[in-house]
């Protein structure tokens, strides 16, 4: 069976509360950085690894988003007759992006079942997962977050998270994973800890949303008990995959940002910005002057 990974999964079902009230009528992932919203971002983060199906998974008031990746009949038609057809071409772009094929999570029980509701979509081919939230911006000569764990997949043929190093601190915000570091650098997971208490693990490779796995994880999933918080959740089912199959963390090249979060969210923005070269200077001076004043 080939190992191309043509499929991604993007769960976009959480309630966003630490977002509210913005994120009483939007989803968060429609929340723009600078002038696109996140999960354009994320979305053409798995085009540039040759992902051509996106299942969004999607919960209440996330119809948004299914009409961001479909045609605007009126504004286009508008935008044509008006003329203005760089626009034009901005909205025929993300239109064509990928298939997108949007599926409900009735119920936000955690994000190891919204991984399963996309399992009929996927079916047995190997698949990546994208946090609709979490942004991971590479350079146009950089390989992809996604692109670099499902050349490791192609590869090995063993799903492969990608991991990045966090302070002490900061570990019981994350997924943790502990293992052994390989020769080439990727790491062996031997264990997946969700969220864990200070002192539970010496390890500090976090999960930053980016994953490609076997479609072996939907067997596991379908059995994962709630967990954690009461939900199903992702790493007690990766945690077999560990066990059963083999699972590797790999580091990656991009700028990550958490856009679930505020501070995350505006320093994406700001970053961003600076790579823009519309905004760039303008806001250059900008923070400079603001810099100074506080
Ligand atoms: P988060 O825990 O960051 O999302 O889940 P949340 O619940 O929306 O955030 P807060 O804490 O309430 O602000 C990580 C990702 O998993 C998705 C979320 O949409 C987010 O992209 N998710 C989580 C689901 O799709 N379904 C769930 O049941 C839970």
């Amino acid at each position: 069976m080939s190992r191309r990974v043509r499929k991604a999964i993007i769960p976009a079902a959480g309630l966003g509360t630490r977002f509210l009230p913005a994120t009483k009528t939007i989803p968060k992932e429609m929340l723009p950085i600078v002038d696109r919203p996140t999960i354009l971002l994320v979305v053409e983060e798995a085009v540039r690894a040759g992902i051509e199906d996106i299942i969004l998974i999607a919960g209440r008031q996330k119809t948004a988003i299914e009409d961001f990746f479909d045609v605007s009949y009126e504004l286009e038609d508008k935008l044509e007759r008006d003329g203005k057809l760089e626009y034009l071409g901005i909205l025929k772009r993300v239109r064509s992006l990928a298939n997108v094929i949007s599926v409900r999570q009735k119920q936000p029980l955690g994000l190891g079942h919204a991984v399963y509701c996309g399992r009929s979509v996927v079916g047995d081919e190997p698949f990546a997962v994208l946090l609709g939230d979490e942004l991971m911006s590479s350079r146009a000569n950089e390989e992809t977050t996604t692109e670099t764990l499902a050349k490791t997949y192609v590869a090995t043929g063993l799903s492969t998270v990608a991991i990045m190093e966090v302070p002490e601190s900061e570990t019981s915000k994350y997924g943790i994973v502990e293992g052994e570091t390989m020769s080439d650098g990727t790491l062996r997971v031997r264990n997946v800890i969700e969220k864990p208490a200070r002192g539970q693990t010496e390890s500090r490779w976090a999960l930053p949303g980016r994953y490609v796995f076997s479609s072996k994880i939907f067997n596991y999933l379908e059995n994962t008990k709630p967990g954690k918080n009461g939900e199903i959740q992702l790493t007690d089912a990766m945690m077999q995959v560990a066990r059963e199959d083999g699972l590797l963390g790999s580091r990656f090249q991009a700028r990550r940002y958490d856009a679930g979060d505020k501070l995350g969210y505006l320093q994406a923005n700001i970053e961003l910005a600076l790579d823009n070269p519309e905004l760039a200077a303008g806001l250059k001076t900008y923070l400079k002057q603001l810099v100074q004043k506080i």
